[in-house]
């Protein structure tokens, strides 16, 4: 069975790569994001290797109405969406405090409003089809409090527990939610956000290994995915075991700068 997938995302990083992923399975796309030359170049390119339809929507997922007009384009073209990878997002560096709250309410809105509205809208036909995959990408970040880009990791517990919730809901169905939750990947994620000089990106992973291993791990309906052995075991075995002051500490020194 052929299926359309919609990633957001998906001018750039593992949204990119995701879609190429897709593409050499022969799957149609959806591809949304705000930079519409990005998407139209990789449009050509995936049309033209692999027997494929991609439809691209120019949308900036920081605006409140913006799932509601992606799902009215998509529902007037009639492009039935099997697959759903929420994958759009961005970080930020810096106190809290000091930080431009116009930037982290835009966050806010990107990680997590965006991403619930858009699974609200689409999980509705998956479930009424009885069939349907839904990848949320949330990150390590979402496994515990985060110094220096607290925002940022609160939007990534949200959505580790958003969508391990929906999938508890699901069962009996043949609609899955997966959240896969990477390690550090060397994307555009990190000029984005402002992490230029943070450690933790030095021997990041690349984004084609962290976007196969996201996708399949959806292929097979997980619940959770960690894409780095160790960083899964630390995650999983050693923080939620620690004394809070020390892994608040450990963390903040994780994100600060050279
Ligand atoms: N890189 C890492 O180390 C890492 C680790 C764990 C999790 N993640 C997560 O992985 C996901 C993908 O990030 P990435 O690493 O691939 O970073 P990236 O290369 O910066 O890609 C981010 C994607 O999100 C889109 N995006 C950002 N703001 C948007 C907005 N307002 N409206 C619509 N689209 C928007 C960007 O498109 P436009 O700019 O064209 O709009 C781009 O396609 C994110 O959710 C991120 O939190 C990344």
């Amino acid at each position: 069975m052929i299926n359309t997938s919609l990633i957001t995302g998906a001018s750039g990083g593992i949204g990119e790569e995701m879609a190429r992923y897709h593409a050499s399975k022969g799957g149609n796309i959806v591809m949304v994001a705000r930079s519409i030359d990005k998407l139209h170049e990789l449009k050509s390119e995936l049309e033209s290797n692999y027997n494929i339809k991609v439809t691209v929507i120019e949308s900036d997922l920081s605006k409140a109405d913006s799932a509601m007009k992606i799902f009215a384009i998509t529902e007037s073209a009639g492009i039935q969406i099997d697959i759903l990878i929420n994958n759009a997002g961005f970080g930020g560096h810096g106190k809290f405090h000091e930080r431009d709250l116009i930037k982290d309410q835009a966050m806010m809105q990107v990680n997590m409003v965006s991403l619930v509205n858009l699974t609200h809208l689409y999980l509705q036909g998956m479930v009424n089809r009885n069939y349907g995959k839904i990848l949320h990408v949330a990150s390590t970040a979402g496994f515990l409090p985060g110094p220096l880009q607290a925002v940022y990791y609160a939007t990534k517990g949200f959505i580790v527990s958003f969508s391990q919730a929906i999938a508890q809901e699901l069962i009996g169905s043949n609609v899955t939610s997966t959240v896969f939750c990477p390690g550090p990947v060397a994307t555009g994620f990190v000029t984005a956000g402002g992490l230029e000089g943070v450690k933790l990106w030095d021997n990041a992973t690349t984004a084609k290994s962290a976007a196969i291993c996201g996708y399949e791990a959806m292929v097979k309906g997980d619940l959770l995915k960690i894409n780095e052995k160790k960083l899964g075991f630390v995650l999983n075995w050693v923080v939620p075991f620690l004394p809070r002051k020390i892994l608040l500490k450990i963390s903040q020194k994780a994100m600060e700068k050279n």
